[in-house]
């Protein structure tokens, strides 16, 4: 809760996803796998996928274009851009001095955060804080990745998951009784291990050995993953509710990260949030990280699923490992 009474509330919400689709039977057609285990173990239909010549800030733009609509706010207006990214176009400059240039924000800090699928969360959060402090009035947060880029698509393990994408908020000062009501975040480092990218960093720069060694791809144990997952997701939820002073059965619409559907439905029914109330997409775009909560948010709005008033519960895990939640009441 905001020290000084002030809140921060979304002012719009806009995403975007690349034309190319993959479905699970092109994936019969790269690795062993089936149509059928891919639906039933994960969820996913297709994933939206760059071309190679697409890096993260060429779906950011549009994304954020469509969010600076929706919230009636110019770039000159804006006063920070936090992008929440694992596939920024560059290890440097950052993807979100990249966006801050071509849109032409120029009154703008700009960066971007490491947080995996927890980024956009995270970065609502922060920007919550700095918008209740006084200091940022208008606040650009930008989920964008391109994981298609670092999957081993000779793993059928990882490469079913993953699919690209961007979504992108304004946030600023709530006007009504409304805004980001509770939040809450953590981070693991010790389990780091089970879900990485070894290579590319400091540790193991890109060399001709690692790239033979596959050290630029996603590592992940699926499993260890799904089992942290569904309780850091339920700890998050319940600790923003608790905050709020609300139960799952007051929550309106929950947006569970969009990983895998049996971890949604097992987060849902924890909380007791019954599965109508559970936003779904991961069917069309797969798991798309720091991206996958604002593409949800934002097909959610379009789709008239959140109305003014209504209690939203966005919660998200991810590479760290991290994991983050928010309480919103709509406005
Ligand atoms: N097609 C067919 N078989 C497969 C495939 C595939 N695409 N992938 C794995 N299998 C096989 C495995 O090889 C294994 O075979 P085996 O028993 O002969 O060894 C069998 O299926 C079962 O494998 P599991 O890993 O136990 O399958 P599980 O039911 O756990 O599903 C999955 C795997 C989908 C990866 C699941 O564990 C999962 O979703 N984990 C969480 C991932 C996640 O949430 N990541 C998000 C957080 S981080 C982020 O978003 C970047």
């Amino acid at each position: 809760m905001a020290v000084s009474g002030r809140r921060a509330a979304f002012l719009g919400v806009g995403h975007y996803t690349p034309e190319n689709v993959l479905t699970n039977s092109d994936f019969e057609k790269i690795v062993d796998t089936t149509d059928e285990w891919i639906l039933e173990r994960t969820g996913i239909r297709e994933r939206h996928v760059v071309t190679e010549d697409q890096a993260a800030s060429d779906l950011a733009i549009p994304a954020t274009r469509a969010a600076l609509e929706k919230a009636g706010v110019s770039p000159e207006e804006l006063d920070l851009i936090l992008v929440g990214t694992v596939t920024s176009d560059y290890l440097f400059p950052s993807t979100a001095c990249i966006v801050q240039d071509k849109i032409g924000a120029r009154n703008v800090a700009a960066l971007d955060t490491s947080v995996g699928c927890s980024a956009f969360i995270y970065n609502c959060n922060i920007a919550s804080q700095l918008i209740e402090s006084g200091h940022y009035q208008r606040i650009l947060v930008i989920g964008v990745e391109t994981l298609t880029k670092l999957t081993d698509y000779t793993d059928r393990n990882t490469c079913v998951l993953f699919g690209d994408g961007a979504g992108a908020a304004v946030l600023g000062p709530a006007q009504g009784e409304g805004g980001i009501l509770a939040t809450h975040m953590k981070a693991d480092g010790s389990l780091g291990y089970l879900l990485e990218m070894p290579g590319g960093g400091s540790r193991h720069p890109p060399t001709h050995e690692s790239l033979d060694q596959k050290l630029h791809y996603i590592k992940m144990a699926g499993r260890e993953v799904f089992k942290h997952a569904v309780r850091s997701m339920c700890e998050a939820a319940t600790y923003v509710l608790d905050a709020g002073g609300f139960s799952g059965e007051d929550v309106d619409l929950l947006i569970p990260h969009q990983a895998n559907l049996r971890i949604m439905s097992a987060v849902a029914e924890r909380l007791k949030i019954p599965e109508e109330k559970v936003f779904v997409n991961l069917d069309k775009y797969g798991n798309t990280s720091a991206a996958s909560i604002p593409i949800a948010l934002s097909e959610a709005l379009e789709e008239g699923r959140v109305k003014t008033g209504d209690l939203v519960l966005n919660v998200a895990f991810g590479a760290g490992f991290t994991w983050a939640a928010h309480l919103v009441r709509w406005e």
